[in-house]
């Protein structure tokens, strides 16, 4: 037996699982690593590179996505746990193809995005922010777990103020 097939023999079977999610809006199928996370999933495997890792740790809300609605660190979610569930990445907040949520508009004009590595993950969050219905002066509270090192936030906040005019508006 060769070196290779003596190795390939001694290594640890990964274990592989299918599931099935709903990516914005979209049925799709994987087989993934049992250990495989959802940032992976979404960058690797499903070409959705808006989505973008920062810490790997859970700590920077770089990688957030909506999870059945609810904003989540990719970094920490393991892809088979999504196995049924939606999810909804930046590519996909603004519905449909080429179309921005009203607060990516807003961080576009308001100066809210600089070198833009946190605006995925903030665009994510100042979503469900919205969608749930909250004040836009809790931004501040609730988009805490998103760190912004060029914009000093304000210009975030007035984006989020902005949108949820634009939203309570046309509705
Ligand atoms: S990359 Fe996931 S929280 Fe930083
Ligand atoms: S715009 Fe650069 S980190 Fe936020």
């Amino acid at each position: 037996m060769g070196e290779d097939r003596r190795q390939a023999a001694r290594a640890p079977e990964v274990e592989r699982v299918r599931i099935r999610l709903t990516i914005n809006g979209e049925a799709r199928g994987f087989e993934v690593a049992a250990g495989r996370r959802l940032l992976d999933l979404l960058r690797d495997d499903a070409g959705l590179i808006g989505t973008k890792e920062g810490c790997g740790a859970g700590e920077c809300g770089a990688c957030t996505v909506l999870l059945d609605g609810k904003p989540v660190t990719s970094c920490l979610v393991l892809a088979a746990s999504c196995d049924g569930h939606a999810v909804t990445t930046v590519e996909g907040l603004g519905g449909s193809p080429g179309t921005m949520h009203p607060f990516q508009r807003a961080l576009v004009t308001h100066g809210g995005v600089q070198c833009g590595f946190c605006t995925p993950g903030v665009a994510v969050t100042g979503a469900a922010i919205l969608a749930g219905g909250h004040q836009p002066a809790e931004g501040a509270r609730l988009l805490a777990g998103n760190l912004c090192r060029c914009t000093g936030y304000e210009k975030i906040f007035s984006a989020l103020e902005a949108a949820a005019e634009e939203v309570r508006r046309d509705e």
